[in-house]
């Protein structure tokens, strides 16, 4: 297909890929992350809603740990989904960025504009997911959503040993700071460019997209958007699950 053939991002359709293959280590031990469960739907089930809750999301590729694939294919069978959205199971990589070019290798040739989301962010809005996708369609090749930090940062020397003293290198300016969060949507051609050409040694996917010069903008995120890293994050969003059925008064 030439260039001038492909469909541009703003009339092509829209696939998520949704890597869930870690281990969740600092979570302690016990099933992969995402399939633990919140309220007792794992957390991978919640994620996967969040982003078909979508109208313009038709497409779900989910990144499973390897040696459970088949179990996530009748976790999805079994948890209806809107009949707009179709999903895959690819098994997943090593490291996150390995699980997430799986997904890509998974994506078919139609889908001009892809997110991809952690499974570990089971909670992010869907005013999130479409604000993302909305400027990517706008001309955005790469987009992360962001807050504005509570914490002032310390750049340091790590230390040698744990805990030892840490000497402070620079303070940057806390305004100018953002934390980044799931969904990254990106204009399809950008991504797997990124992919295969920078290496990966980077922890989101739009970083890998700055280091081919190209420009990735923030919008704005939103709290429910946190990652589930620590056993204090299961007791945050099974309190927001709650908050979310008492206001829609069930
Ligand atoms: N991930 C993945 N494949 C890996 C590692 C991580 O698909 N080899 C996914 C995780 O499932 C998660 C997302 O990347 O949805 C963000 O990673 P993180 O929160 O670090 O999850 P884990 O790596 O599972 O957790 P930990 O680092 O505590 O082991
Ligand atoms: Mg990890």
């Amino acid at each position: 297909m030439s260039d001038d053939s492909r469909p541009s991002p703003a009339q092509s359709r829209t696939a998520a890929v949704i890597p869930a293959a870690g281990r969740g280590v600092r979570l302690g031990p016990g099933a992969p992350k995402a399939l633990r469960t919140l309220n007792g739907t794992p957390m991978l089930v919640h994620a996967v809603r969040a982003l078909a809750a979508s109208r313009a999301v038709s497409l779900v590729i989910v990144v499973a740990p390897p040696d459970g694939t088949a179990e996530v294919k009748s976790l999805l069978d079994a948890h209806a989904l809107p009949d707009r959205t179709d999903f895959v199971v690819v098994p997943g990589g090593e490291s996150r960025q390995e699980s997430v070019k799986l997904g890509l290798d998974a994506l078919p040739p139609d889908y001009g504009v892809v997110l991809v989301h952690d499974a570990a962010r089971p909670l992010v809005p869907v005013d999130t997911v479409d604000a993302v996708i909305e400027a990517v369609r706008a001309g955005a090749v790469a987009v992360v959503p962001g807050l504005p930090l509570a914490d002032t940062v310390k750049e340091v020397e790590p230390a040698a040993a744990p805990g030892d003293p840490e000497p402070v290198v620079a303070t940057p300016a806390r305004s100018r700071l953002r934390a980044v969060q799931t969904p990254q949507g990106f204009d399809r051609q950008t991504l797997l460019r990124a992919h295969e050409t920078v290496g990966d040694d980077v922890t989101d996917d739009a970083s890998m997209v700055e280091q081919l010069g190209e420009r990735v903008v923030v919008v704005p995120g939103h709290e429910e958007a946190f990652k589930v890293t620590r056993p204090l994050d299961l007791v945050l969003a099974e309190a927001v699950l709650a908050r979310r059925r008492l206001n829609v008064g069930f």
